[in-house]
């Protein structure tokens, strides 16, 4: 799964940071990636600044946001977190997003969300198709089957990184039917998130390990009696239902996920997670 760029061999030499949002781990692998390629990259999570007060203002010219497409659009910490970003100092900015399918509409939302606040966009702006991670409405396949997918995402990772390090300007294109889609479903996602927990249930399969409540990047889990009880911070990035060892979590809304399979990147661990909240 290599794309052969030699560490920090691209072309203009900046220092970068990437802010980055996982729920299962394939926007902090494509964060990595193109960090890895890019060289002198901080990795900063977008989870540790979401309770920080004021502007965010980052310590590089280049700066880039990885993170997932929900509803076509980002997931809502990620809008909040655009919204205190302040590209003052940046000469270079990026956004990449993984998807399961479709979602450049959430591209041209960050744009937005920026032009609006700074008054500059996205130099440039690029969408990935990774593993899905929303059983409700998709089963998910474990990481195990999921090679050729990761590897096809791996290589155009890889161009990414090129395009990034050579400073080019990428639009991220017409995309009607996510705009429509986006248009009809996001809203509703952006109102209910934080209070999603409550289409949690969890089973007597839950051991009461904990395992949901460390790896929750909002810090929305709580251990009550033994059983996770979710707060009002929730993102919806599904992390607490694939990381249960005993599938005991279940999301009761569409299809519901029983039976509908589990599934986090490869290299993706359970500090990663706990690493996202920087506490
Ligand atoms: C609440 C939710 C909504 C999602 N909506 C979309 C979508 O609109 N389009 C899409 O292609 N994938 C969608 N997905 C799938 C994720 O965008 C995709 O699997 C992403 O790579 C996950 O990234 P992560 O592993 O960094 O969390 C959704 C996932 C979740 C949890």
């Amino acid at each position: 799964m290599e794309s052969g760029i030699e560490p920090g061999s691209l072309e203009v030499a900046m220092k970068t940071v990437i802010y980055y949002f996982t729920g299962t781990g394939n926007s902090l692998a494509a964060a990595r990636k193109i960090g890895g390629a890019l060289g002198d990259t901080d990795l900063v999570p977008i989870a540790s600044l979401a309770n920080t007060p004021g502007a965010i203002t980052p310590a590089a010219e280049r700066v880039g946001i990885v993170c997932p497409v929900y509803d076509c659009g980002v997931p809502v910490m990620v809008a909040r977190f655009a919204e205190r970003l302040d590209l003052s100092g940046a000469k270079y900015t990026f956004a990449v997003v993984t998807m399961g399918g479709m979602g450049v509409s959430a591209l041209h939302q960050l744009d937005g969300i920026l032009r609006e606040r700074q008054g500059r966009g996205l130099d440039a702006a690029f969408a990935v198709s990774m593993p899905g991670n929303f059983p409700p409405l998709m089963r998910s396949v474990p990481a195990e089957k999921c090679g050729r997918t990761l590897g096809r995402a791996d290589s155009r990772l890889g161009e990414i990184a090129e395009a990034i390090g050579s400073g080019r300007s990428v639009s991220p294109g017409f995309a009607p039917i996510s705009g429509l889609v986006k248009a009809l479903s996001y809203g509703s996602l952006a109102k209910a998130a934080h209070d999603a927990g409550k289409l949690f249930s969890v089973s007597d399969a839950c051991t009461g390990c904990g395992t949901c409540a460390r790896v929750c990047p909002a810090g929305n889990i709580e251990m009550v009696d033994g059983r996770p009880a979710w707060g009002r911070h929730c993102e919806i990035c599904c992390a607490c239902l694939h990381f249960c060892p005993t599938e005991a979590i279940q999301l009761n809304v569409m299809l519901g996920t029983e039976g509908r399979g589990r599934y986090r990147h490869p290299d993706l661990t359970v500090a990663d997670m706990e690493a996202q909240r920087g506490e």
